[in-house]
């Protein structure tokens, strides 16, 4: 999908992981921009995209190294105001004629920042330094030391001379440390002077962009049968009501009840979307070709798979149903979308292979619709909002497109996935009472292919454990467990234990991400 009616910033990704917050203040400062991976830029490709300006990400690599990572040497001609982070730092400093080296002592975690000389009244550092010194984050091994022709100090720390150097005439500007994390409190503030001076006037707003998806979605489809996977999530439902908006009853949604769904799931969705929206609706029960399929699995990939393989033929199925749909929709989502950056040359690792992303296999005849493939969750919901969809529907915890069936480690049988739907719910239950569902991100029960003694009444039972899983985050890509209090925890267990047959031990698990994932599988 194209945007080339809003301001356009290109950030190259040199490998950091934390590149992908760097989008996130711009948008919150209402900027469109978008992550290329280094390897894939261009002279070209910049010239073609457009930017106002552009940032260059950290990244793990060292520039004093051979084969390092570059920028296009043209970037720096373009009259382009550029940003350099941490490794884009360097490379600025590389590639326009400065010195970088490497062995000096490596600097991690907090520092406090200082304007330089007389740069305190500098545009770029507008509403900032008026308590003092800023704090910042650091986090790097190499250092310049010895700046390109143009450039100056604007800014310095104890340990980090070159903090922030400028070449004001060029707008090119350069930070050691990493403003776009939530460990540089200002830093956003930084990044949107920057942005100021670039000329941006951010004009990417939800109201904007819900008008333009219309538009480009009625292109693309033009008179051609969508159907739509809706799972239940925010993300399905949002790309449903919008592709209903732009092209009516073209679209049919399919709500293909898995069996792997939460308790009561499948009713209030066709509810929901039946009842209220009148957007066509299929309802398909494949519960018994999901759980007979994935009867006995245990590895997580061949659940994923074999999940995966399922909904494509299901959607075939009903493609063909509705009279032969040239389209189908799905509610991506950009961080799905963003190309790791891979050092080794070889293919980035695979965590998990979402089900949604990926493209479809060639043997299935249908394009793609994917209007949220640009938008962060939050972004997701505001548009959600936008199109007046209830907030309590817009609030919904995600829920993965493989469902219960990962929340289920070891082999999946019908009797496992019925305790873990049963405890989930009561669970759910015990979290809505004490007004805590807004404050998490996500919840659901894990039941554990362990069975343990316990002792209930004068009898003795050997059942299934189960583990608590509450997170909060801003977009799933970190996490940190909620602290519920000791009082919830015991309560909910002791629901969990007498209400679910199946279950005799509750466990909470603590477990942020990274290391942990916020599924179990
Ligand atoms: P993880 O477990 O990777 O999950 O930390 C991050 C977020 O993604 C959701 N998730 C999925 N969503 N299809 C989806 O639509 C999938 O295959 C899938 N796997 C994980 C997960 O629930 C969490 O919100």
């Amino acid at each position: 999908m194209s945007t080339q009616t809003h301001d356009r910033l290109l950030i190259i990704d040199f490998g950091s992981q934390v590149t992908q917050l760097i989008a996130r203040r711009l948008r919150e400062s209402n900027i469109y921009c978008e992550i290329h991976p280094f390897n894939k830029v261009t002279a070209d490709s910049i010239r073609e995209f457009a930017p106002k300006a552009v940032i260059l990400s950290g990244g793990p690599a060292s520039v004093t190294e051979p084969d390092s990572p570059r920028a296009p040497q043209e970037l720096f001609e373009m009259g382009l105001p550029v940003f350099g982070i941490c490794y884009g730092q360097q490379v600025m400093m590389e590639q326009l004629g400065g010195k970088v080296e490497s062995g000096h002592h490596a600097e991690f975690g907090r520092a406090f920042v200082e304007p330089a000389g007389n740069h305190e009244n500098d545009p770029i550092f507008a509403g900032l330094f008026e308590n003092g010194p800023e704090e910042v984050w650091m986090s790097h091994g190499d250092r310049v030391t010895k700046m390109a022709p143009g450039f100056e100090i604007i800014g310095t720390s104890p340990n980090a001379p070159y903090a922030i150097i400028a070449d004001a005439k060029r707008k090119f500007y350069a930070t050691q440390f990493h403003p776009e994390v939530h460990h540089t409190p200002n830093g956003a503030r930084l990044l949107k002077n920057f942005t100021d001076m670039a000329g941006f006037t951010g004009d990417w707003t939800m109201g904007a962009y819900k008008e333009q998806a219309i538009a480009e979605i009625r292109e693309q489809v033009g008179d051609a049968k969508v159907i739509c996977g809706l799972s239940g999530g925010v993300d399905s439902s949002v790309a449903a009501v919008l592709i209903h908006e732009a092209i009516g009853d073209q679209l049919t949604c399919v709500f293909v009840d898995t069996g792997l769904m939460r308790k009561g799931e499948a009713d209030e969705v066709v509810a929901m979307f039946r009842d209220n929206y009148n957007i066509p609706l299929i309802h398909a029960d494949e519960s018994e070709l999901f759980l007979g399929e994935l009867d006995g699995q245990s590895d997580p990939e061949t659940k994923r798979k074999i999940i995966g393989k399922l909904f494509i033929d299901v959607f075939e199925k009903h493609a063909k149903s509705v009279g032969g749909a040239k389209f189908l929709a799905q509610g991506t989502l950009y961080p799905d979308v963003i190309e790791s950056v891979s050092f080794s040359g070889g293919p980035s690792v695979t965590i998990k292979s979402h089900h949604n992303v990926g493209g479809l296999p060639e043997r299935m005849d249908m394009q793609l619709v994917e209007p949220l493939r640009e938008l962060f969750k939050d972004e997701v919901r505001a548009l959600g909002r936008e199109l007046g969809l209830p907030d309590s529907f817009v609030g919904r915890h995600p829920f993965p497109g493989p469902g219960l069936a990962i929340r289920c480690p070891g082999e999946i049988t019908r009797q496992k996935i019925d305790i873990l739907r049963e405890a989930d719910a009561v669970y759910m239950d015990q979290i809505r009472k004490h007004g805590l569902y807004d404050e998490i991100w996500q919840a659901f029960v894990a039941i554990l292919p362990v069975r343990t003694v316990g002792v209930m009444g004068d009898g003795r039972t050997y059942d299934f454990a189960c583990a608590l899983r509450a997170v909060t985050s801003v977009d799933g890509m970190t996490a940190d467990y909620y602290p519920f209090s000791h009082e919830f925890l015991g309560e909910t267990a002791n629901r969990i234990i007498n209400e679910v047959e199946g279950i005799n031990r509750v466990t909470y698990d603590i477990t942020s991400k990274p290391p942990g994932t916020i599924e179990w599988e």
